[in-house]
């Protein structure tokens, strides 16, 4: 076999661009730039941490006086979900979602009640369940004067009944002006 490489057989000889090192070399050096583009990756994830921008819970709701005593104001339901119940000397703020499971009361002013279109589960002007299946009443939701004088409401902080929390000073705001 003059001039020929014993190893390899002849059908190979001459015909390939790469050899078999130059493969393995190549695949090797793809896993390494494999592995530097996924910790690289890793790292720009790291500097852009995924945040969950959700929108805020407490909005200014005007003045006391704004709201009239023994009225439900619905001003904020639609956008907020709170009603604002003005009593002689209260303010307090009930959270628009049904105890039972979850759907949004509706004031019926006429028969003075929060009625549950979904099963029928009633609360009073206070926010207690008197009827239907909810097996507790409304959530109330923190409510304080601001500097300005404006009512704030923060609906991350909630009351409830059954465990004594309405009695919170911060789950009322007391007002008798006028
Ligand atoms: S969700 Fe309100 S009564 Fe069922």
């Amino acid at each position: 076999m003059p001039g020929g490489d014993p190893g390899i057989p002849q059908a190979e000889r001459g015909h390939n661009i790469w050899s078999r090192r130059d493969l393995a070399s190549l695949a090797g050096w793809g896993a390494i730039l494999t592995c530097f583009a996924a910790v690289g990756g890793a790292i720009v994830r790291l500097l852009f941490p995924r945040v969950l921008f959700e929108p805020p819970t407490a909005f200014k709701a005007g003045y006391p006086n704004e709201y009239t005593i023994g009225d439900v104001s619905e001003k904020w339901m639609k956008s907020q979900r709170v009603w604002i119940i003005r009593t002689q000397s209260n303010i307090y703020a009930l959270l628009g979602i049904c105890t039972h499971l979850g759907c949004t009361p509706r004031w019926l002013g006429p028969e003075n009640k929060f009625k549950c279109p979904c099963h029928g589960s009633g609360y009073t002007k206070d926010g207690i369940n008197f009827e239907g299946p909810t097996p507790r009443p409304l959530e109330r939701v923190k409510i304080s004067l601001g500097d300005d004088g404006q009512l704030i409401i923060d609906k991350a902080f909630r009351f409830r009944y059954e465990l004594g929390q309405w009695d919170d000073p911060t789950a009322f705001v007391k007002y008798n002006g006028v």
